[in-house]
């Protein structure tokens, strides 16, 4: 793989790719891509010139593309979803450990996040390794244990953005839930992968409401260890393509009073199995 993409791995999680005009890679560099995603977690480009077309166009030629139900779409495309935050705004989108649709029965397999403005300083996006936050020892006692997901107490009616200036991301009516084994087998890798987070899963099936929630506490804890982490500047251009299913994202809220809004691809994924 190496020999087709100038690709560097970042400390803590990802990848970046150096050098490449993605509407022109070949067959080759997008299987590398793809391949590096699965096995990374993160990959992101800079420079990148993409109208919406073109910025489709990539994202379906790593995974077929599925429309995320809350955030708001673009005028025209359907498929690119507005992660937006406005001067005036103090709320932003994502700014809390989370993985994206981790409440679908098929969760999604990732996103293309394409910065289409971004703020003088601030805006930054936090990636985390959810294959390297789990420890042997961790595995052996976690194996077999499954844990719900949830969305309505996010997106549902009274849901975290209530009341906040994103409050059109809550009181959605869809609000799925589902089950998943707490470590899951990541279908393109093959490795094991921490699969809960801490903006969807708040409970272990099986484990009493308390011992659950702290099992789940010491597992976040131990995920966000600087070591795992990594942090990825914007500028406009600058794209990333990450895996929800071995990883985990922040966006920093530090930029108040200036524009941010990069265009979202949702990637379609399907269920995990331990
Ligand atoms: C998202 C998200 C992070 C960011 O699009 O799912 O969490 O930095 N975005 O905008
Ligand atoms: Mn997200």
């Amino acid at each position: 793989m190496a020999d087709v993409l100038d690709i560097d791995q970042v400390e803590g999680c990802g990848a970046r790719v150096r050098g490449l005009d993605v509407r022109k890679a070949s067959d080759a560099q997008i299987d590398a891509i793809r391949e590096a995603v699965f096995h990374r977690g993160v990959v992101a480009f800079d420079d990148q010139v993409l109208t919406p077309d073109d910025q489709i166009a990539f994202a379906r030629r790593i995974a077929p593309i599925v429309v995320n139900r809350y955030f708001p779409k673009t005028e025209r495309w359907p498929e690119i979803a507005k992660v937006e935050k406005t001067e005036d705004q103090k709320a932003n989108i994502g700014g809390g450990w989370h993985t994206d649709h981790s409440y679908d029965a098929a969760p999604a397999m990732g996103s293309v996040l394409l910065a289409i403005h971004t703020p003088p300083t601030g805006g930054d996006t936090l990636f985390a390794d959810m294959y390297e936050a789990l420890p042997d020892a961790t595995k052996a006692r976690i194996a077999g244990l499954e844990a719900p997901h949830a969305s309505a107490h996010v997106f549902g009616e009274g849901g975290a953005y209530a009341g906040t200036d994103q409050a059109n991301l809550s009181g959605h009516p869809d609000t799925p839930e589902a089950v998943h084994p707490v470590v899951v087998t990541h279908p393109g890798s093959g490795r094991k992968a921490l699969f809960v987070n801490p903006a969807f899963t708040r409970e272990v099936v099986g484990l009493p409401a308390e011992e659950g929630a702290a099992l789940l506490t010491e597992l976040y804890a131990h995920a966000i260890q600087p070591r795992f982490v990594a942090r990825y500047a914007w500028r406009p251009g600058t794209m990333a393509v990450w895996d929800n299913r071995c990883t985990w994202h922040f966006a920093m809220n530090d930029y108040h009073g200036h524009y941010r809004l990069m265009h979202r691809i949702t990637l379609d994924g399907g269920p995990l199995d331990a």
